[in-house]
């Protein structure tokens, strides 16, 4: 295997990423396939995370490969705005076919965060089209994520995201407590037994700004990457109950559990809980391209159908929505998962990865493991004064030994692609119990 020529490091600023610590001992990938990613020197590295949440068929899938080619060679790009081209349309119809009954219509953005503003905006645009302009308020969750948008950071509740820019929160911005409950909770299998009272925050939120100003609350069904928190029992249901009761709508931000990963292709009919409004990426196109979609309900949608016919509806839209490239990507990517059964092979091999994962319980630190799907979280202790460190040490020498986690603080987030077999999570599970027990 050849090695990398030394490369100039300094200039590529590192999103999310501890750039000055990176550069002194880079890690570095250069190809993938399947399971496996592989450094320039040829060691092989087993992909638990399935990239970042979203090469969910695996690595390297030819078919893709195959589609872009030909569609670049064909029409490399078209302006979406005024303008059409056959995948766009096809990839919106396939969408809606895997979608929850009555999300029958799709927009199309390049991101995750893209799409959660998107549909932020949707959602205050519908109730303005509606002549309920005074639903301006926005809700989000505590330790929630969508995106690094302005309109994501401020319904979102990671405190490191959000910080830094107090001053441009997006107004009327407020937000429901988290389902995290350790005293409760640790140690479940599956969704938690405890907490589906937490959804009634939503009532006090309600009473305290009153249902008139509130347009929209927006959830992960399970928030991803704050560390794998899962909706308890019945919480996601009364959260939909509530919002009925007020004319709020609800926004699944579905970016991490769509496509397969909870063992339906979205989490809302894993969990039986239709949103208003779903938003997607990452899985979309198998990660290969960027793009993401948002799904939105028949009523929303046709709510905005009204008026002059040569009026736009919606004055929102970007350069590279429906991006030809993106769109056939897509298309080859849902094609995958349906010959393939990826969209409920997590339900499959759920049990399976549900052992291996709570075999760590007893393990140096561990103080919880959650897990749904193929989806996993291990938290760990924090050091005294250091918080992040152990887990994030953890991951160092995980990728020394041949296997990429991702961590967020002292949480170990696993969720390998939906193409993986026992081999591989005995391979994953034997690696990480092994970095765990040698943990300071
Ligand atoms: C739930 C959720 N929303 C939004 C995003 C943002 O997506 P992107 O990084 O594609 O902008 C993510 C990314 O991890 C996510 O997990």
């Amino acid at each position: 295997m050849s090695s990398t020529p030394a490369i100039d490091l300094g200039a590529y600023w590192m999103p999310f990423t501890a750039n000055r610590h990176f550069k002194e001992k880079p890690r570095m990938l250069a190809r993938a396939s399947g399971m496996y990613y592989e450094t320039p020197e040829g060691r092989k590295i087993l992909d638990g995370v399935a990239g970042l949440w979203c090469v969910n068929a695996g690595h390297g899938r030819r078919e893709i490969t195959e589609a872009v080619s030909r569609q670049l060679a064909e029409m490399d790009y078209a302006p979406p705005f005024q303008m059409g081209h056959p995948a766009a349309f096809e990839l919106a119809n396939a969408l809606v076919k895997i979608a929850p009954e009555g999300l029958g219509h799709v927009f199309f953005t390049n991101s995750g965060s893209e799409s959660v503003d998107t549909a932020l905006k949707i959602a205050l645009a519908y109730h303005r089209v509606k002549g309920d302009a005074a639903r301006t308020r926005l809700l989000g969750r505590e330790r929630g994520y969508h995106g690094v948008g302005f309109g994501g950071i401020s319904v979102g509740g990671m405190v490191a995201n959000r910080k830094a820019w107090p001053s441009a929160m997006i107004p009327g911005v407020d937000h429901l407590r988290h389902t995290h409950d350790l005293a409760r909770n640790a140690f479940s299998r599956g969704i938690p037994a405890h907490g589906a009272e937490f959804a009634d925050d939503l009532e006090r939120l309600v009473a305290l700004h009153d249902a008139s100003t509130i347009a929209a609350v927006i959830v992960e069904p399970i928030a991803g990457s704050t560390g794998v928190v899962l909706p308890p029992v019945g919480y996601l249901k009364r959260l939909r109950e509530i919002c009925d009761r007020h004319g709020i709508l609800l926004i699944f931000d579905e970016v991490i559990t769509g496509f397969g990963r909870t063992g339906s292709p979205f989490g809302a009919q894993e969990f039986g809980v239709t949103p208003d409004i779903i938003t997607c990426a990452k899985g979309l196109t198998n990660g290969a391209v960027p793009m993401g979609a948002v799904l939105v309900s028949n009523k929303i949608h046709d709510a905005f159908m009204q008026g002059p016919p040569g009026a736009i509806e919606l004055f929102h839209g970007y350069t590279y929505s429906a991006h030809p490239i993106a769109c056939v990507a897509g298309l080859a990517t849902l094609d995958i998962y349906q010959r393939e059964g990826l969209l409920t092979r997590a339900k499959q091999m759920a049990p399976a990865f549900e052992k291996a994962v709570h075999a760590l319980r007893g393990l140096p630190h561990v103080i919880d493991i959650r897990n749904y799907g193929l989806v996993a979280g291990i938290e760990l202790e924090p050091i005294a004064g250091s918080p992040g460190k152990r887990a994030f040490d953890v991951y160092l020498k995980c990728f020394e030994r041949g296997l990429l986690i991702r961590t967020t603080g002292d949480i170990i987030a696993l969720s390998p692609a939906l193409i993986i077999e026992q081999s591989h999570i005995d391979e994953l599970f034997g690696v990480l119990s092994q970095v765990l027990r040698e943990a300071a």
